[in-house]
């Protein structure tokens, strides 16, 4: 497998130049548009290649993740009021479709919009307490005691994220967001600015592979079901309006992230963390997608 990952890395780098590093929050610009690396646990042995141990800022791929404390904090029911189940077909930062069927709201939480009504769903008295239980859980599902939030990409969308902030205002305005709009802003900015490396992420994917249990203690980190709910989502919904054709190409759920990383599960077997920052027009990783796509047809990924 190493060898495999390796040639995989090397013959894929090409791509890198046909994609951009996301620029509109300014820290994300100082990205190595050439960085390329992979890790791919079986729950038993992890193995890496390229610029695996490079850090790069969670995202969007946290989006699944948050949904999962969220659903364990309040349950289907208040989750499910506040986000709709379908994809949206449109961009991760759509400020103006709602699903109107019984109910304004958000199409889904992989979107921006959804995301941020389920990060004001996180539990917690003050911000810190809710930004400190996402990224302890994230710790946990990594297994990775070290992940910390970046601070200066924090700041950076932060100060940049005025599209951001106008949706927060406008769900409240709907009745969406619960509690303060711009308490709700700082937990979901902290939360995009949490760093990993492929490692973890490949980490918190076998995790999800398992439906919750974790490979290395074999303890129960999340309910089955929720994991499944997470997984629906990422299938349908975890590469924006790029998800159609990654189900087609690809055929696992995965989510991406405009850091660079991809979260990408085969059910029961791997879990995979991608990273390759120089990402295609629709915010998803050029040459992880390309990788994605070779190891699916070697390995027989594909769910369908
Ligand atoms: O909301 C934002 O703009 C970012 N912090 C996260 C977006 C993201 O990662 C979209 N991914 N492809």
């Amino acid at each position: 497998m190493k060898y495999y990952l390796d040639n995989l890395v090397k013959s894929n780098k090409k791509y890198t130049i046909d994609g951009k590093v996301a620029t509109y929050i300014p820290e994300l610009a100082v990205a190595n548009s050439e960085h390329l690396g992979i890790c791919i646990s079986d729950g038993k042995e992890m193995v890496c290649s390229g610029d695996y141990n490079v850090k790069f800022t969670i995202q969007s791929v946290s989006k699944s993740v948050v949904l999962i404390l969220a659903l364990m904090d309040q349950g289907e029911e208040v989750v499910f009021e506040k986000v709709g189940k379908e994809p949206s077909g449109d961009p991760f930062n759509s400020i103006i479709r709602l699903e109107t069927y019984k109910k304004q709201k958000p199409y889904n939480p992989m979107i921006n919009a959804g995301a941020i009504a389920i990060a004001s769903l996180i539990k917690g008295e003050t911000v810190e307490v809710r930004v400190s239980r996402i990224v302890n859980f994230i710790r946990a599902i990594a297994h990775n005691t070290e992940i910390e939030v970046n601070n200066a990409v924090y700041q950076s969308e932060k100060e940049s994220g005025h599209r951001n902030r106008s949706i927060a205002h406008f769900l409240k305005g709907i009745g969406n967001v619960e509690g303060n709009p711009d308490e709700v802003l700082e937990v979901y900015f902290n939360q995009c600015a949490i760093e990993v490396d492929c490692n973890d992420l490949a980490n918190i994917a076998m995790v999800l592979a398992l439906d919750g249990k974790s490979h290395i203690t074999g303890e129960t980190l999340f309910p089955a079901r929720y994991a499944k709910i997470a997984k629906s989502y990422m299938m349908t919904c975890g590469m924006y309006d790029g998800s159609g054709e990654f189900a087609i190409r690809v055929g696992i759920p995965a989510k991406s992230g405009v850091g660079g990383g991809i979260l990408a599960v085969v059910p029961n077997r791997y879990g995979i963390g991608v990273f390759g920052p120089a990402l295609n027009e629709k915010g998803n990783s050029i040459a992880g997608l390309k990788m994605l796509e070779e190891l699916s047809e070697k390995y027989d990924f594909n769910i369908f």
